[in-house]
């Protein structure tokens, strides 16, 4: 057993690391008041260190890092900015990753070199009935001729306007349930496609997410990405990879937030003495590292795993669920520790217990996970499911 990182991995964590200490923290608080999508600086990420093809092989403009460094990189963006982790863990592992998996070589050549350097991709799956039900989707795209026509309204795209193409799942045969459903490279600009409003939420305020509205827009046949009615099974396979980029996210929050928490509890005196020589912030201190610590192990086992070509899925949920709702657990107590500074806006825990909150919902909600984790697990232990 080996719980050490590579040294090109820790190279890795220190170059993105201080990268995003001093080049991107000085602008977050202005970007999250604004909820401006951080457009100059996701191209920075991608020309200056690759990261918009950490999922992509070589030979089409990528990096193609290992899992285990791929959840390195999402953890560092996270403990500065939330926001940024998501946009690009969406581009990475459900975008870029998606065409490399599922595309066809022709596929592969027209959009990897460009989406790894210059462009941000987008997953649209969800709609405003089907979120956790999948099956639900009700957009169509009716073939006809080269074409497929598509109409519906899809819900909570994150990268939004900002996206240069969306992989965007829809129905082929609507009476087909799962096996109905089919998945397309839909490119920004196409007629008949139309970008709402960004959504206004509790957090994550810089990364978008809009609807999509479709009105007989025209999708070419060769943009589809595997055969009509994969797509339900495309989807399933890479959320498993996006899940772990979420649970990285959230152990980066729950890093931010603690380590917070200790500098303050260190300045902070009350009877006489720095407050962490009490033991009721002690042992809320005990409880909050040792959660992260379990959290962060969880998340790298399942990229090792993933690295290792095995069976992920169920490892991929267990560590979502366990480090989303540490992360809630973390910015909570970190929250409590600060007192009523940290209720205020000067205080950053105030925005990583709001941006903790959505690592429970998007990419499967917790009780999504407990739903696929049961089912994997009676599987394994012999029940039929
Ligand atoms: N990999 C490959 N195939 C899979 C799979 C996986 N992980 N999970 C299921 N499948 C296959 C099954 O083997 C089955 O195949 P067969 O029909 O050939 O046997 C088929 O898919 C259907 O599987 P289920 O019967 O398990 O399907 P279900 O309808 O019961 O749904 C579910 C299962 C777990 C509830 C699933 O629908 C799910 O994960 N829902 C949540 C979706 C989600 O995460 N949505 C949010 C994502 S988008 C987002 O968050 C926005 C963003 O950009 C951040």
């Amino acid at each position: 057993m080996q719980f050490e990182l590579t040294e090109e991995q820790q190279m890795l964590r220190q170059t993105v690391r201080e990268f995003v200490e001093t080049e991107v923290a000085p602008v977050v608080e202005e970007y999250e008041r604004e909820s401006k999508f951080p457009a100059e600086v996701v191209m920075r990420l991608w020309k200056e260190l690759g990261l918009g093809g950490m999922c992509c092989p070589e030979e089409f403009g990528g990096i193609s890092l290992d899992p285990v460094s791929y959840t390195l990189v999402i953890e560092e963006l996270a403990r500065v900015w939330p926001s940024l982790s998501i946009i690009v863990s969406v581009h990475n592992a459900v975008g870029v990753q998606l065409i490399v998996d599922h595309g066809t070589d022709s596929q592969r050549q027209k959009y990897l070199p460009d989406l790894t350097k210059n462009r941000v991709a987008a997953f649209s799956l969800s709609e405003a009935g089907a979120g956790s039900d999948v099956a639900a989707i009700r957009s169509t795209a009716v073939l006809e001729g080269d074409h497929y026509v598509c109409n519906g309204e899809k819900n909570w795209v994150t990268n939004g306007a900002n996206a240069g193409l969306y992989i965007i799942f829809l129905k082929t045969d609507p009476d087909a349930g799962n096996k109905g459903l089919s998945a397309f490279i839909l490119e920004q600009g196409t007629p008949g496609l139309a970008v709402g409003r960004p959504e206004r939420k509790m957090g994550i305020k810089a990364s978008e997410a809009v609807v999509l509205s479709l009105e007989d827009c025209r999708i070419p046949v060769e943009n589809r990405l595997g055969e009509e009615g994969q797509g339900f099974k495309i989807a399933m396979q890479e959320l498993d990879s996006g899940r772990i980029g979420v649970g990285a996210q959230a152990v980066g929050i729950a890093e931010a937030a603690l380590a917070r928490a200790i500098g303050y509890t260190k300045e902070r005196e009350a009877f006489g003495k720095p407050i962490n020589e009490f033991q009721a912030i002690q042992w809320m201190l005990a409880d909050m590292a040792t959660r992260l610590e379990a959290a962060r192990l969880m998340v790298y086992r399942a990229a090792w795993m993933k690295q290792q070509g095995q069976k992920f899925s169920r490892q991929a949920s267990m560590a979502k669920l366990f480090a989303s709702e540490t992360a809630t657990f973390v910015t909570h107590r970190a929250l409590q520790i600060h007192g009523g500074y940290g209720y205020t806006e000067d205080y950053q825990v105030e925005r990583f217990y709001r941006d903790a909150r959505v690592t429970e919902i998007y990419e499967g909600t917790s009780e999504i996970q407990r739903l696929v984790i049961s089912r994997a697990w009676l599987r394994e232990h012999g029940f039929e499911m």
